[in-house]
């Protein structure tokens, strides 16, 4: 396929290696790739179809899983005062075919892609179908994660999310945002979960912010719900690729975040929109092959183990190298290299030779820079 002109590479331009960081900045303004540019709403509808299946594989999931809908009392009102914010996003983005007018005490919802007249009551609950997170969640294709602030301390205290990427909403919910980030490696030790819990606490309703993250997908397929409640599902994916050495099928799993301070409760959302790019499809992009082969090369190990990449990096790395055409001792590598062609053998990054000769390629390609934050300056890490 063709990359569409508005999928969100997740890397600055320039940058070649990759750490943790509160790498924050202003949403709605453009960023742009090689292949084009995304980032101007909140709510991103550029593609009908993917619109619409997102949608219906989320009431798919929560039809089978009614455990990707939970929300504890005192959220109540948050969750009314995300629906609002929502529904007006996307009437900002797709005004031909969203509306939101009232009517008397009464809205009335029209979204046309889904053709769906929604007539509700603010505040009631009865006036909308699965409550009022669960109606907001049915419009957007975006996870929604709401946390509240108590003790000094940020909650997660309720959500929809059906397409977490290797993580349990049922097992996170009701814990602070320390213990949800303690188990990823130079994260909390490095200052950078107390930075982002000051950075959240500090938002206000009029500056929303956004970044991105990514790692590769648990499944050979663009499948967004890879969450552990779901892993009997797709748990025997990635063994089978890794045996059948097709690297190509590889998923790298872009999330688009953004951090919102609701306007009349005060509540805070993070909301994360997951768009998948398989290696085949990067390897359309040279610039971004380039970069990609980059920086998952360089990742210390500790990192490349908790993003679950450890046993198909190199071989992955050097397979897209020689695909995207890119003339370095990676590519010619793969395509002599027994360990990362044949079918059926063992996974090849495990074997010293491959991951050394992949790792003394990156000197061929390009420079390594230091990794670039894009937090205020007011809340970075003293
Ligand atoms: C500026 C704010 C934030 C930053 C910089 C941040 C950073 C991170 C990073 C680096 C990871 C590891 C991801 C990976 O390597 O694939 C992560 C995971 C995660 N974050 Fe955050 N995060 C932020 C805000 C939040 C908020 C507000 C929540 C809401 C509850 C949240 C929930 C999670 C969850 C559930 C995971 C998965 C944990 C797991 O693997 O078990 N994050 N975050």
């Amino acid at each position: 396929m063709t990359v569409p002109s508005y999928y969100p590479w997740p890397f600055s331009r320039g940058d070649n290696t990759f750490r943790y960081s509160v790498n924050v900045s202003r949403a709605r303004e453009l960023a742009h790739t090689a292949v084009g540019s995304w980032g101007r709403y909140v709510v991103e509808v550029e593609n009908d179809h993917d619109y619409i299946s997102a949608c219906r594989a989320r009431s798919r999931i929560l039809y089978e899983d009614p455990r990707r809908l939970q929300v504890r009392d005192h959220m109540r009102p948050a969750c009314w005062d995300t629906v609002m914010f929502y529904l007006r996003e996307l009437c900002d983005a797709r005004p031909d075919v969203m509306s939101l007018r009232t009517d008397g005490d009464h809205h009335v919802w029209t979204n046309g892609l889904l053709e769906q007249e929604v007539r509700f009551r603010y505040g009631d609950d009865d006036t909308v179908p699965m409550g009022p997170l669960g109606f907001i969640g049915s419009q957007v294709p975006e996870d929604l994660l709401l946390l509240s602030e108590r003790d000094g301390q940020l909650w997660f205290d309720a959500g929809i999310v059906t397409f977490a990427g290797s993580w349990s909403f049922d097992f996170d919910l009701g814990m602070s945002f320390h213990q949800i980030h303690s188990p990823i490696p130079r994260f909390t030790g490095e200052g950078h979960t107390g930075a982002a819990e000051r950075f959240m606490m500090s938002l206000t309703p009029d500056n929303i912010y956004r970044r991105t993250n990514w790692t590769f997908s648990s499944t050979g397929t663009p499948r967004l719900d890879t969450s552990l409640e779901a892993m009997p599902s797709w748990g025997w994916e990635m063994p089978a690729l890794i045996a059948a050495q097709d690297w190509g099928r590889i998923q790298l799993r872009i999330e688009t975040e953004h951090f919102i301070r609701l306007p009349a409760s005060g509540g805070l959302v993070f909301s994360i929109r997951t768009t998948m790019l398989s290696l085949a499809d990067i390897a359309t992009v040279p610039e971004w092959s380039r970069q990609l082969i980059d920086i998952v090369t360089e990742l210390p190990d500790d990192m490349a183990e908790y993003k679950g990449m450890t046993d198909y990096r190199a071989p992955a790395m050097a397979w897209l190298a020689q695909a995207a055409g890119i003339n370095s001792p990676a590519a010619e590598h793969y395509s002599t290299c027994r360990d990362c062609r044949h079918p059926g053998r063992m996974p090849a990054a495990s074997t010293p030779s491959c991951a050394a000769t992949i790792r003394a390629s990156r000197s061929t390609t390009s420079t390594p820079s230091a990794p670039r934050s894009m937090m205020p300056a007011a809340y970075a890490r003293s």
